[in-house]
């Protein structure tokens, strides 16, 4: 239902994995969806084609969000923003700098100094659980440790679960959104800068802003390369081709695996809130899972429990151990509720990758066809 925000959404990014099923939540309720969006080849292959599975009724800008005059059309007749357009991952933007910060930070600033002229009634920025670096954690006696980091000696022992200053072992706790910012990579920064310009200029010049954490976002259309749950859809497919899951470390490092569907009503219930204005929010299930969980329920799901995954040992420098989303906050208000249990989810996720693979097989693969990307060599 609308309050007062009137109907003319832009979603900056939409025409990727998350952007698309919003475009097709705020059009079912009732909202104009225009999508400003210059499909990088990395989400959208070399063709750089609009997704076929994109809802045909929004109006699609082709643009860049660092073009200054690109954002001004776009922004033309809008009420309302999301900003999710941004290159993902953490791994990649610790080689590529300039890139993320070129699009995260300064896009951002672009969109920014546009709405100056533009006047939004709410702007909502996609944010991720990756500005918390590891999450919260507490030892035995209740101590609490916010700002947690393994060092890549103790990785490299195998020695995986995170440690007091006094060498003890410490465990994770549901982490919440007062817990102090730790990024471990570039991408990281980029997001928390995207917050910190958000909240800034949107309190500078009376723009309501809504910034949402998310955490690890999983289901169709998302591809193996996402660095939040790619993996999810790089099992489903080895399942279905036959071949074991490879795990890193010891398998039980913990995520808030939510669905995209969860997430996409997140966004919104932002939109609607009266209460949401200035506010951070996680966006999570909730609910801690370990790989080894997803990789089980995968096997049960694609009927090939006879495929043990494969438990590497192997650590990566900048991996966490775990993280997992307190919600209360955006329980509280936002109203927002998870909905989709893990089972369900993974069902949805299996059953849209059959149909790929189906459809690969009748035509010669328009696709990227997933590949093992993440395998260790
Ligand atoms: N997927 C997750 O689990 C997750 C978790 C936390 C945060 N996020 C955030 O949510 C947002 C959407 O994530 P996603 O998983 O849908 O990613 P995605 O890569 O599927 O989509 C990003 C979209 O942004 C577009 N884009 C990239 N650079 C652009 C530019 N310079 N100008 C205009 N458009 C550009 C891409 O073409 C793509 O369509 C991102 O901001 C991401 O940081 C995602």
């Amino acid at each position: 239902m609308h309050t007062d925000i009137s109907p003319t959404v832009l979603i900056t990014g939409g025409a990727g994995f998350i952007g698309s099923h919003l475009a097709t939540e705020l059009l079912q309720h009732g909202y104009h969806v225009r999508i400003l969006d210059n499909l990088i080849p990395r989400v959208h292959g070399p063709e750089r084609q609009q997704p076929g599975h994109l809802d045909r009724r929004v109006e699609f800008f082709t643009g860049d969000i660092r073009d200054l005059h690109c954002v001004q059309e776009a922004l033309k007749g809008v009420d309302s923003v999301i900003h999710l357009a941004a290159v993902v991952g953490g791994r990649q933007s610790m080689y590529q700098i300039e890139k993320y910060v070129s699009v995260n930070t300064a896009g951002t600033a672009t969109l920014l100094e546009a709405l100056l002229d533009h006047p939004v009634k709410r702007l909502i920025v996609a944010s991720s659980s990756a500005v918390y670096g590891e999450g919260l954690y507490c030892s035995y006696n209740g101590t609490i440790y916010p700002k947690v980091r393994r060092s890549p000696a103790q990785v490299a022992k195998g020695d995986w679960e995170p440690r007091s200053p006094e060498g003890e072992v410490i465990y994770p706790l549901p982490t919440p959104e007062t817990k102090e910012a730790s990024p471990l990579s570039i991408y990281a920064v980029s997001k928390y800068d995207q917050e910190e310009m958000c909240r800034m200029i949107g309190e500078a010049y009376g723009i309501p802003t809504v910034i949402l954490r998310l955490f690890n976002v999983y289901g169709p259309h998302q591809g193996y390369a996402s660095p939040y749950s790619g993996m999810l859809t790089e099992y489903a497919y080895r399942l279905l081709q036959g071949k074991s899951v490879y795990l890193f470390e010891d398998g039980y490092q913990q995520r808030d695996f939510v669905s995209v569907y969860d997430a996409v009503r997140a966004f919104r219930l932002a939109l609607e809130s009266p209460s949401a204005t200035g506010g951070t929010f996680n966006i999570g299930s909730g609910r801690p899972h370990t790989f080894r969980t997803i990789a089980d329920h995968l096997a049960v799901i694609t009927g090939r429990q006879d495929l043990s995954p494969i438990i590497t040992g192997i650590g990566r420098v900048g991996d966490i151990r775990h993280c997992v989303a307190d919600i209360s906050r955006a329980r509280e208000i936002l109203g927002y509720e998870p909905e989709i249990p893990l089972e369900a989810g993974l069902l949805d996720l299996t059953t849209w990758i059959r149909a790929e693979i189906e459809g690969w097989q009748k035509v010669p693969a328009p696709l990227e066809i997933p590949k093992p990307s993440r395998l260790p060599v």
